[in-house]
């Protein structure tokens, strides 16, 4: 616990540990309900180091999306980690985000997402096939977090025996067991990045790495080092936030068996779907640290604070999006509009690949699991944090 900062009144402190708030084993989204309150939006926690929380969807949107008051520079509470990570373009703040962030987005242009979805496809019906006969699985351990490992091997044309390793890394990062410190876990990121990274710098193929890496940044070469922060942010970025958005989607489909046919009987509706439930199971929240003084809500921010963004308070939020905690496929919105992948310069990169990796699990998925149901001799648990996640996902069907 920290000192109450004086310029924050006393009715705004409240006690919330964003990694552990209130009930999160078993709902996360519940959990993070029970901060909001019709007197005020933005409330202050002494846990973490101490740090703001925007509690209105408005503010949560609004602050997100200023990036000339607010740096993306702290990556989490408590500061630390952001230090340690220095991911590119996810760290940087405009305009030396902009050309970086440009050649990211080269990489992940629409051509490449439509190109390489053959075979997102075949990585996702060989771990489903595998899973079909058994009649049960931990859909975390035995799929979530192995899928988007598999992909991104494929995305940067890595060679597949190095699968057990990843998935060794990848587990560590949306379970970690304690093993394994942040710092190891991305120095291991990095030695086993390196070698590739310097490969596609100097000979670059035709995989993402390269295509990134072969758009120059403000007219020049990359250096090795920015490679390095691009790639651990791409590796990085695409792990815990799959797997926990694949999760809560396996979740509504199994609490949810009208939901579940409803897509079976019609697959072309899957993809408006898929868009519903990334609204109403946003995961993401994230951390800004003011560069000047910020007065909302009745309050001033003051510069150097940290506050955080839930997207979840912004896409459950009344005011938001009329309904919003009830699923309704046929919604048909503007993915922009809610903030599952972010808001404003920062917005996700990988948004359009996520999209379609996910529709991909879901039509692959019903395809070859007949009807299915949570498990009710286990327990579905949850975790909290920057990416909220189901940790255990038992589910079970008739073989
Ligand atoms: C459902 C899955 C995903 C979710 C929910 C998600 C969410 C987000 C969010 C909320 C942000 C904005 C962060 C901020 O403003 O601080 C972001 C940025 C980013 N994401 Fe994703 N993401 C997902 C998938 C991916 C994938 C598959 C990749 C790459 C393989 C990826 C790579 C990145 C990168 C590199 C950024 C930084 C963009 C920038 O700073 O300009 N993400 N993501």
């Amino acid at each position: 616990m920290t000192v109450l900062p004086s310029h924050v009144p006393a009715d705004r402190v409240v006690d919330f540990d964003i990694y552990f708030p209130p009930g999160v084993e078993q709902d996360y989204h519940a959990a993070w309900l029970s901060l909001r309150s019709p007197a005020r939006s933005l409330v202050w926690t002494p846990r973490n180091g101490g740090h703001w929380i925007a509690t209105r969807g408005e503010d949560v949107r609004a602050l997100w999306a200023d990036a000339e008051r607010l740096s993306s520079d702290v990556l989490a509470v408590p500061r630390g980690l952001g230090a340690l990570m220095q991911f590119i373009p996810l760290q940087q703040d405009p305009p030396e985000h902009t050309p970086f962030r440009n050649a990211v987005m080269r990489g992940f242009a629409s051509r490449f997402i439509v190109a390489i979805e053959p075979q997102v496809i075949g990585n996702a019906r060989e771990l489903i096939e595998g899973l079909a006969p058994r009649g049960q699985c931990d859909f975390v351990s035995d799929f979530a977090e192995i899928l988007p490992i598999d992909i991104f091997l494929t995305l940067v044309d890595l060679p597949r025996a190095d699968r057990p390793m990843l998935r060794g890394l990848g587990a560590q990062l949306t379970r970690p067991d304690g093993s394994m410190t942040v710092e190891q876990l991305r120095q291991a990121a990095d030695d086993y990045l390196a070698p590739y990274v310097e490969e596609r710098l100097a000979r670059p193929g035709d995989d993402l790495l390269s295509r990134i890496l072969s758009t120059p940044v403000d007219g020049r070469a990359w250096t090795m080092d920015e490679a390095r922060r691009m790639c651990r942010n791409i590796l990085f970025g695409g792990l815990d936030t799959v797997a926990a958005m694949m999760g809560f989607v396996a979740l509504h489909l199994a609490r949810h068996p009208a939901d579940q046919q409803a897509l079976r009987d019609d697959p072309g509706a899957i993809p408006d779907a898929v868009d519903e439930l990334m609204r109403r199971y946003a995961s993401v929240s994230v951390s800004r640290n003011c560069t000047q003084d910020v007065e909302i809500d009745g309050v001033v921010l003051k510069e150097g604070d940290i506050v955080y963004l839930p997207s979840v308070l912004h896409n459950l939020d009344p005011l938001s999006f009329d309904d919003p905690e009830t699923v309704h496929f046929d919604r048909r919105l503007n993915a922009t509009r809610h903030t599952t992948m972010g808001v404003g310069v920062h917005r996700c990169v990988g948004a359009g690949l996520a999209r379609m990796e996910i529709i991909a699990v879901v039509r692959e998925w019903l395809v070859r699991i007949p009807p299915f149901r949570l498990d009710p001799q286990r327990t579905v648990t949850m975790k909290g944090g920057n990416v909220g996640a189901c940790v255990s996902l038992p589910l079970t069907w008739e073989v």
